[in-house]
């Protein structure tokens, strides 16, 4: 059996754990095998990574949070994710290069095009085999925020416009990979969008 690697994106509040979980279950009870990963996160030296890049106070430069993100993703790929898909295991991340695009882009320093090449060069140009989209209006992702009582992390506690260009910027990427990516909205419910996101698993599965 062949490894995949598939990775769920949006912005916050989209409900990307919730799918990334409900495929997994359905994935398992097919046979698979299953490995959850997370960016940032996923591995120790990533769980530290994140805890710097998302929580820790004070400014931080924007080429040093985007190298951050990368060496996160670097570590992540290496020794989590290139080892499972090789095995013929089939990994389900949250977030990966895209968000950095979109993330780190949307702060209008950083041209999302060099962070892209950041990332590709972290991963020896890894990407996913799908990557699913749960498109989402900011400021819905805001009121379901709000709703639960999260501490905010830092790019969570950026204005709407900010929001806003991020969702631009995923689209954008969609666009220009329409075959890696499925774009769906995340105000559908959740069983209809399990079961599309299940479809098109479907049919990559051999
Ligand atoms: P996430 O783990 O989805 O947050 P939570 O578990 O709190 O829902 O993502 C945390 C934040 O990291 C999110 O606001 C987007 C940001 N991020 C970037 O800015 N760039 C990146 O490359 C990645 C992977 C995440």
């Amino acid at each position: 059996m062949s490894g995949l690697f598939i990775t769920f994106e949006g912005g916050d509040g989209s409900g990307k754990s919730t799918q990334a979980e409900l495929l997994s279950e359905w994935l398992v009870a097919r046979g698979r095998t299953v490995v959850r990963s997370r960016e940032p996160g996923g591995t120790e030296l990533g769980d530290e990574l994140r805890e710097i890049v998302l929580h820790r106070r004070g400014h931080i430069a924007p080429r040093a949070e985007a190298l951050i993100y990368a060496a996160d993703r670097a570590h992540n790929i290496a020794t989590k994710v290139r080892p499972a898909v090789e095995r013929g295991d089939i990994v389900i991340q949250d977030r990966y290069l895209d968000s950095s695009v979109a993330y780190q882009g949307a702060g209008r320093v950083l041209d999302p095009d060099e962070v892209r090449g950041i990332s590709l060069w972290a991963t020896e140009d890894f990407l996913p085999d799908l990557t699913i989209l749960l498109d989402l209006d900011e400021t819905i992702g805001r009121e379901r925020l709000d709703a639960g009582n999260k501490r905010y992390d830092r790019l969570e506690a950026e204005k709407s416009d900010f929001h806003a260009r991020v969702r631009a910027g995923y689209l954008a990427l969609a666009e220009a990979e329409p075959e890696r990516f499925l774009v769906l909205p995340a105000t559908d419910p959740i069983e209809g969008l399990a079961a599309a996101i299940r479809e098109r698993v479907s049919s990559l599965l051999q």
